[in-house]
């Protein structure tokens, strides 16, 4: 009886001390100590020799390969658990997939590129003379093709009080539209002239491609503009100090400014507005990310963003796409600036008059805000750019 329990007690002790060896062993075959990933990493599991190459098991190169399947689900299971965060680094510092961190073009299944038709229903070109050479700023904004009246109340206010300046352009994007809605656009772009039309069906899950259609609308038409705002139509937008901010930063590269979202969970409640599958999403952080209200980026960043945004895989938060997944894929800076609120605020003139970007609910809003920030009879602090 003795003897018996003692052995199991050995048995169990190699055990632990097996199972514990090997994954400290598997955890630095996969990773340097700046957790990038190894693409090639040989190593032995079950007594079979496996090569890990970008996230493939292979065989080793005599070709045996004694491992059953499942084995090497969990195998990769625990790979992926390993490169996702939970080593104590930063989401930022970690590549999120193993063909990001080679750096190689495997194709992408379900990526943007394959859903989105490129080009555009209405094109209007022509708001980016000289390919944005002389333009201060262009902002866009997304909408949808039955907010006539959001669309009205911004040309009425901060949005018309740009549109006339010869160095800034400013224009909405929407998607495809069934009747009525159609010929309202149309007519409102006959009228105006400041829709831009993508090819895909305007609906809430195809937010991202908007995004992809904006990328694709500056790529095309307006690569040389310096700033670029990226708006929505339930938005207060500040113009004069917006062109503040972006003067200040008018020599800056490789940035996104605005409200920063760092070290923030997907969420895993179906229910959620910003529901995200753990198969669009596998991670236990998202990459941080400036949040999609308002941001601005800098204008060098419009074909790497484009290109980039095309090849990822599809998702249905646009920030968390562009600015976060995307971004960090190309190393982008993203900028905290607190004059990014994106939140609702109380009415309170003196914050509207010292921010760049407030979130909205009604239209209506814009025009009272609008005047109160313009009459000047409240006393407010003078604005002062972040990284001014
Ligand atoms: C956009 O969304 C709608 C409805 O959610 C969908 O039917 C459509 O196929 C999507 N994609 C494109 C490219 O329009
Ligand atoms: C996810 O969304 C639900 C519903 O909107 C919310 O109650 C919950 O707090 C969110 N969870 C996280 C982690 O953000």
């Amino acid at each position: 009886m003795e003897l018996r329990s003692a052995a199991i007690r050995r048995l169990l002790v190699v055990f632990v001390c097996g199972v514990f060896g090997y994954v400290v062993f598997y955890n630095s075959l996969l990773m340097d100590r700046r957790g990038s990933l190894l693409h090639d990493a040989h190593l032995s599991y079950g007594g079979a020799a496996v090569v890990l190459r970008d996230g493939m098991v292979l065989p080793d190169a005599d070709g045996a390969l004694g491992v059953d399947s499942g084995d090497l689900q969990s195998l990769m299971g625990a790979r992926q658990m390993w490169t996702l965060g939970d080593a104590g680094m930063g989401p930022s510092e970690m590549p999120s997939t193993p063909a990001a961190a080679a750096g190689t073009a495997a194709p992408v299944k379900d990526s943007i590129r394959s859903r989105l038709e490129p080009g555009f229903r209405i094109a209007n070109g022509g708001r980016c003379p000289e390919r944005g050479r002389d333009l201060r700023l262009v902002i866009l904004i997304t909408t949808a093709p039955g907010h006539q009246r959001q669309r009205k109340a911004i040309r009425l206010t901060w949005g018309g009080s740009v549109a006339q300046r010869r160095d800034v352009t400013l224009l909405f994007f929407l998607g495809r539209a069934a009747e009525p809605h159609q010929s309202a656009v149309d007519e409102e772009q006959q009228t105006y002239g400041d829709i831009v039309q993508g090819n895909f069906v305007d609906a809430y899950n195809n937010l991202t491609l908007k995004s992809a259609v904006m990328l694709e609308w500056l790529d095309t038409f307006c690569p040389e503009a310096r700033m670029i705002l990226k708006t929505d139509d339930d938005m207060f937008i500040n113009t004069d100090n917006l062109l503040k901010f972006v003067d200040v930063h008018s020599k800056d590269t490789n940035k996104l400014f605005g409200r920063l979202a760092r070290r923030w969970k997907p969420n895993r409640s179906v229910k959620s507005k910003y529901y995200l599958s753990p198969e669009s999403f596998a991670g236990k952080y998202l990459p941080d990310f400036v949040t999609g209200p308002a941001y601005v980026m800098t204008g060098d960043l419009v074909k790497p963003l484009y290109q980039a945004t095309l090849d990822a895989k599809f998702l249905t938060l646009e920030d968390v796409l562009v600015t976060g997944v995307v971004a960090d894929k190309l190393h982008i800076k993203r900028v905290h600036a607190k004059e990014f609120i994106n939140d609702r605020i109380k009415a309170d003139t003196c914050k509207f008059a010292t921010s760049v970007s407030v979130h909205m609910v009604k239209f209506e809003e814009q025009f009272d805000i609008w005047k109160r920030i313009q009459d000047g009879r409240t006393r407010c602090p003078q604005y002062v750019p972040t990284g001014g």
